[in-house]
């Protein structure tokens, strides 16, 4: 926290603080109050944790969010608050250590089969060949960690490409594997990719 708040103060120092009231600037600005910095634990599982995401990815949403690309009234206000700040904000982020990840709370920890094989039937890849099946390592630069995000969250983005609220994936790829999924298949993904839990926390029902 106090770090995130340092390099923010740098950040505005350098590039100066948009239009908005300087009380207002100070709640958006209040990165941790939502994202917490790991080593830092989140206090709710409500927002995503961006704690090793690959910086190109963080820094491409914080555009996303300025340019009207993600829809999101209060990361919106954030990011055009952060201005050209937000590539200090991003590399904290990025650098900041991923959390160890277990796969909690299902009986079966086993991937759908979307995850791993994909629906090649229907033009999906298999989720893996971008979103790595390992959440220590990345496939992709651009491609976001998924395991460990709350599951409401994962499910709103997938329905927010498909009926395209977000347009920030590079080439309309997620925007068209995520047309190409059924309800019942969201709800799926959303919920396997959540039930990996920070190894410190209490299963949920094994
Ligand atoms: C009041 C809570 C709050 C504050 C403060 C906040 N955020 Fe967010 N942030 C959110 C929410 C909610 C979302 C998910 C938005 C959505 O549903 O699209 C989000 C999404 C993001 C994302 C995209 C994450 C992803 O996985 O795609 C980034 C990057 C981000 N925030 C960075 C920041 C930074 C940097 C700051 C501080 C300058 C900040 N946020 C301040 C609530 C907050
Ligand atoms: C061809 C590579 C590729 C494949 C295959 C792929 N994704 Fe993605 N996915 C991406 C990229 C790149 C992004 C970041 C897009 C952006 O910047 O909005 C992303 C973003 C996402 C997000 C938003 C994450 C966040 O933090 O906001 C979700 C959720 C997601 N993908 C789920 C899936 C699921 C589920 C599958 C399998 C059905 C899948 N993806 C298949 C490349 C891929």
């Amino acid at each position: 926290m106090t770090v995130a708040r340092t390099i923010l103060a740098l950040a505005l120092t350098a590039f100066g603080p948009t239009a908005l009231s300087a009380q207002s600037t100070d709640i958006l600005l209040n990165c941790s109050a939502c994202h917490a910095v790991a080593p830092e634990r989140p206090t709710t599982q409500v927002f995503p944790d961006l704690n090793g995401q690959p910086i190109r990815y963080l820094e491409r949403q914080l555009e996303a969010f300025r340019e009207g690309d993600r829809r999101h009234r209060q990361m919106e206000l954030t990011a055009l608050a952060l201005g050209q700040g937000d590539g200090a904000m991003a590399r904290l982020y990025a650098d900041a250590p991923r959390p160890v990840l277990e796969p909690k709370g299902m009986n079966d920890d086993t991937p759908p089969a979307l995850v791993t094989q994909g629906d090649w039937s229907r033009g999906l890849a298999p989720c893996a060949s971008c979103h790595s099946l390992d959440p220590d390592t990345d496939r992709a630069r651009t491609a976001p960690r998924l395991h460990g995000q709350p599951e409401a969250y994962l499910a709103d983005q997938l329905r927010a490409y498909a009926d395209g609220r977000r347009t920030s994936d590079p080439m309309g790829r997620m925007r068209a594997y995520s047309a190409r999924l059924d309800t019942a298949e969201i709800s799926d993904l959303a919920a396997y990719y959540a039930s990996w839990r920070p190894e410190t926390e209490e299963a949920k029902n094994d």
